[in-house]
């Protein structure tokens, strides 16, 4: 009798867990939840995941906590979080180079910007800054790139791997100008930057959340930005128009994703928290101050991200073979 009686509460159970689904997705999240920065500390990208993962931590309950994953021009670490459970427990902060450049540039990509991902929503814009050692020997852009052209390989520029922003803005910018630096990678642009300010290497063009305070604080230098109109985190750099390089113009992005599939109640919980952060006063402050911009409302969410992806894929591609073909 009493087995008979086990074995159907055994059967009731297994149905409730059923009907209840995922028990995570019901309390979601009940532990820490790991956002994957693909390149070193203290860079740009890192930034804008720190700012936004506390804020998030606050409406989540659980703390967002930062994983920095380098290598291969941030793909080692998107790699990573495209094959991690879809459980709401592992995101990324991508970007412009990720989730944009990339497949033009990385040969055997292991994911697809468009497909391998849940997108949750842009974080902040960040406009391309041409910056340099503050020794560089040259006062404005047009000495600059005179100079850069001259020296060829003598001149070293740094980047973070092949198909990152620094990387794929770099190289648009030397087959527009005509430059064949030496490129130098790194794991990321604040290490870059911290070579750049000991005089170390010479060039990079980099999203202003990375520069902007070493601009102001004079220990590097900046020779234009690359958007239609000046920076007002950077009122004193012109714009590429203004300096005398009309034809460079570009931004980089950051955003959250998470790998394809998450539960339909997880991904609202993480969307509603990422709108939360872009609400909170501190963290829109914060952004604006380093120079990057706040996503507008018709620029939020999952949908927006996964337009803005097929897009930049769409855009970047031919730009950036053309590049990598204009410079062999
Ligand atoms: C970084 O966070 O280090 C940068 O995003 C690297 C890059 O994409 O240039």
């Amino acid at each position: 009798m009493r087995s008979i009686l086990t074995r159907r509460l055994a059967v009731l159970g297994l149905a409730a867990a059923a009907l209840a689904g995922p028990a995570s997705a019901q309390g979601y999240p009940e532990r820490p939840i790991t956002m994957i920065v693909p390149f070193a500390p203290g860079g740009p990208t890192d930034v804008i995941a720190r700012l936004v993962a506390e804020t998030m931590s606050r409406s989540l309950g659980q703390q967002v906590v930062i994983e920095n994953v380098a290598g291969a021009g941030g793909t080692t670490g998107i790699t990573r979080a495209s094959q991690a459970t879809p459980d709401g427990y592992t995101i990324m902060m991508g970007h412009m180079g990720t989730h944009g450049a990339a497949p033009a540039l990385f040969k055997g990509l292991k994911y697809d910007p468009a497909k391998s991902f849940d997108p949750i929503g842009l974080a902040a814009g960040t406009p391309i800054v041409i910056v340099a050692k503050n020794n560089f020997d040259a006062p404005d852009l047009k000495t600059f790139l005179e100079a850069v052209k001259s020296g060829g390989a003598k001149i070293n520029q740094a980047h973070a791997g092949v198909g990152s922003v620094s990387h794929s803005t770099g190289i648009l910018f030397n087959s527009i100008v005509g430059a064949k630096p030496t490129l130098v990678v790194y794991r990321g642009t604040g290490p870059a930057l911290n070579d750049m300010m000991a005089g170390q290497v010479d060039f990079m063009t980099d999203q202003i959340v990375n520069v902007a305070p070493q601009i102001t604080g004079g220990t590097i230098k900046a020779y234009a930005i690359a958007t239609p109109e000046r920076s007002p985190a950077l009122p004193n750099v012109p714009t590429t128009k203004e300096a005398g390089l009309p034809g460079y113009e570009v931004s980089a992005w950051n955003a959250v994703f998470a790998p394809k599939g998450l539960p339909k109640d997880v991904a609202a919980k993480l969307d509603a928290a990422l709108a939360k952060a872009l609400e909170d006063d501190n963290t829109k402050k914060r952004i604006l101050e380093l120079g990057g911009t706040v996503p507008t409302q018709a620029e939020r969410g999952p949908a927006a991200l996964q337009k803005l992806v097929e897009s930049e894929v769409a855009r970047w591609t031919p730009v950036l073979r053309a590049a990598v073909d204009g410079s062999q």
